[in-house]
């Protein structure tokens, strides 16, 4: 059997290569299958709008770098050139020296706070940027991606590894900038003053060349690991909160701790093997750099002392030096926000290189016009066969034609695909084989608004988002007024409990007393789905919280409601197929019993069988 069209591109020998057994399905990782490149093709698009910007930026550190570098310089004159011209009682170099080493401390602060405002909106920008696109494309993707990839990871996406990638930008980049130009001058300064010392210092860079080198090699697994284990941190974290009724339901709350203590633990070793590695780099930069410093010192001197050097250039290069190998620890905190932001780059990367598997077609289809005294459309299932990804196939081949305006109850025990057949009406998902039709238009090839206003689900979680209750029936249809909104609140038998909340439609739903019921919930989602006015309306066990003189309400109100309208009712109780025109029962991907509600009550099949108990039950 074939998957359902697959969103990730899976790459031939990926397929042949053997995986661990714990690595069967990519989702299970946090870093997603990538395509070659797609990191660096992210870090280019998010900077190239603003290239102008970041070559000003650098323009203004590097002359702030230039104003800093001058200092030694201006100490070597003073010695050399200044005291003894003002031991001649000449006062104009020393003057002169303590107004430009005013001058240049004035501009390097001047230029450093140009440089951070300047960055910090870069930064910013870019920031924002790829946050909005994190989430536009998570909101994006489809409903298999998001059963696969849990929402912890996805907030670890858009709240950890953006902030290593702004921690990235806004130190590690000026960090690495500051380095490398130090590095240039100080090298070309002390070659110039003295090319034999300047020599010493240069030769040092080669040790140091191959620690870092060492370190950015160990630090990236380390870097690696670390965030991997805070990703799970916020995964165990988000998936204990959201099921914290199932967690105090069955007294989960030890165990979890435990799991989470482990977790914790975990992210905590990899916190302190980060650390070690940047200890051993720092202990080893500084050895390099003081035994050059001691070679420097020990040697000018011997030549200060015969004369060939001048005392002015020896302090100016020691100056010079102390400066060179400073930034060497910082060159190791940029390597470190290098490597988590890598890393962290890499898994929005493997995000964001995500397609839906359902994509918006390419060259939308319209539907054609309604006429007015029906608002309903037809439906076909024409050879439909499908399958979730992690599962075997569900609907093996599915043919099914509602006329248009027609109530169909589907009944079926669970597990009997009755879900999986309003999810691909609702077209949450593609089928692997032939199509779904309304109105004769595959649904693949329907422009989003017009399936937006075509098919209208209401499932059994009916969740409500924040806001007011008003708001969250006007998901329905945005545009619509209050008096609308009542009307189908009104319809539906929800206005009476809504009336009754402390503010009443303006109630906001998760303050402190707009808690509403499960049932209540439902009333909600019925309101908003009929505000919505759809040609189609799934209802997928969406009177399961109710109880029965609320669901006897809302079926004498769906009475109303339905007419003319297609229907799919997915029932959990019976009672709802008194107001079908017609009943599927469904097994295992297939019906097995079709025709109206009297015929199959009075015949001796399944339904008749199920019928006759559940009478029998109410008795
Ligand atoms: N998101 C999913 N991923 C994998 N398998 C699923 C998913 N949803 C449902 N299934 C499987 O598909 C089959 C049909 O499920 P469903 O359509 O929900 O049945 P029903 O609504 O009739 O109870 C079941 O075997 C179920 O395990
Ligand atoms: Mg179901």
């Amino acid at each position: 059997m074939t998957a359902p069209t697959t969103s990730v591109p899976a790459t031939g020998d990926e397929e042949d290569r053997p995986r661990p057994a714990s690595a069967g399905d990519p989702f299970d990782r946090d870093v997603l299958p990538t395509p070659p490149g797609a990191t660096s093709a992210l870090l280019r698009s998010l900077l190239a709008p603003m290239r102008a910007r970041v070559a000003g930026t650098t323009l203004l550190l590097l002359l702030q770098q230039a104003a800093v570098q001058a200092g030694p310089l201006l100490v070597a004159y003073a010695i050399d050139t200044a005291v003894p011209a003002f031991r001649a009682h000449d006062h104009g170099p020393l003057i002169a020296v303590a107004v430009a080493y005013v001058l240049s401390a004035l501009a390097s602060g001047g230029l450093q706070w140009a440089f951070v405002v300047a960055s910090a909106r870069v930064n910013q920008d870019v920031l924002l940027d790829l946050r909005g696109r994190i989430f536009r494309h998570a909101q994006a993707l489809s409903v298999d991606f998001h059963e696969r990839y849990t929402s912890g990871r996805l907030i670890s996406r858009s709240t950890t590894d953006v902030e290593s990638l702004r921690e990235l930008l806004s130190e590690g980049l000026q960090e690495l900038i500051t380095v490398i130009l130090s590095f240039v001058y100080i090298s070309a300064m002390l070659l110039w003053l003295d090319p034999g010392l300047g020599a010493v210092a240069v030769a040092s860079f080669g040790p140091l060349y191959l620690l870092v080198r060492a370190y950015r090699r160990r630090a990236g697994r380390v870097f690696q690991e670390r965030s991997t284990a805070i990703a799970a941190v916020i995964v165990k974290f988000v998936e204990t909160m959201n099921g914290i009724r199932p967690v105090r339901a069955f007294r989960r709350e030890a165990a979890n701790d435990a799991g989470f203590r482990v977790l914790n633990r975990r992210h905590e070793r990899t916190n302190g093997d980060a650390l070690l590695e940047m200890a051993r780099y720092v202990i080893g930069s500084r050895l390099v750099a003081n035994t050059a410093v001691a070679l420097i010192v020990l040697w000018g001197a011997y030549r200060v002392a015969d004369g060939s050097l001048e005392l002015g250039v020896l302090a100016a290069a020691v100056l010079y030096l102390r400066r060179l190998y400073d930034p060497i620890d910082r060159l190791g905190m940029f390597l470190n926000s290098y490597q988590s932001a890598a890393a962290s780059l890499e898994k929005i990367a493997g995000l964001l290189a995500q397609t839906p598997s359902v994509p918006e077609p390419a060259a939308p289809r319209r539907l054609p016009p309604l006429a007015s005294e029906h608002p309903g459309r037809e439906v076909v299932f024409d050879g439909v066969r499908f399958g979730y990804r992690t599962g075997g196939e569900v609907l093996p081949r599915f043919d099914l034609t509602i006329p248009a305006g027609q109530t169909v109850a589907v009944v079926g025990s669970t597990g009997a695909g009755k879900s999986t057949l309003a999810k691909l009406l609702a077209r949450f998902y593609d089928p692997s084989g032939g199509r779904v039709l309304l109105d004769g238009v595959d649904l693949r090839e329907l422009a989003v608004p017009e399936l937006r206003r075509g098919v209208v689900m209401v499932t059994q979680e009916a969740f409500l988002f924040s806001g007011t209750v008003a708001d969250n029936i006007a998901i329905g249809r945005p545009e619509a007024t209050r008096e609308e909104i009542e009307r189908a609140a009104k319809a539906i038998g929800a206005h009476d409990f809504i009336s009754a909340l402390p503010d009443g439609y303006d109630t906001d739903v998760r303050k402190r007393g707009g808690r509403i019921s499960a049932g209540q919930r439902q009333l909600v989602a019925f309101a908003r789905a009929l505000l919505a006015d759809p040609a189609v309306l799934i209802l997928d066990e969406a009177t399961s919280s109710l109880d029965i003189p609320g669901e006897r309400a809302v079926q004498r109100a769906m009475a109303t409601v339905l007419r003319g309208r297609t229907a799919v009712v997915i029932a959990h109780r019976l009672s709802t197929v008194e107001i079908a025109d017609r009943v599927l029962v469904m097994e295992h991907g297939r019906v097995v019993e079709d025709g109206r509600p009297a015929e199959l009550t009075a015949g001796t099949g399944r339904f008749a069988t199920l019928h006759r108990a559940w009478r029998d039950s109410l008795v």
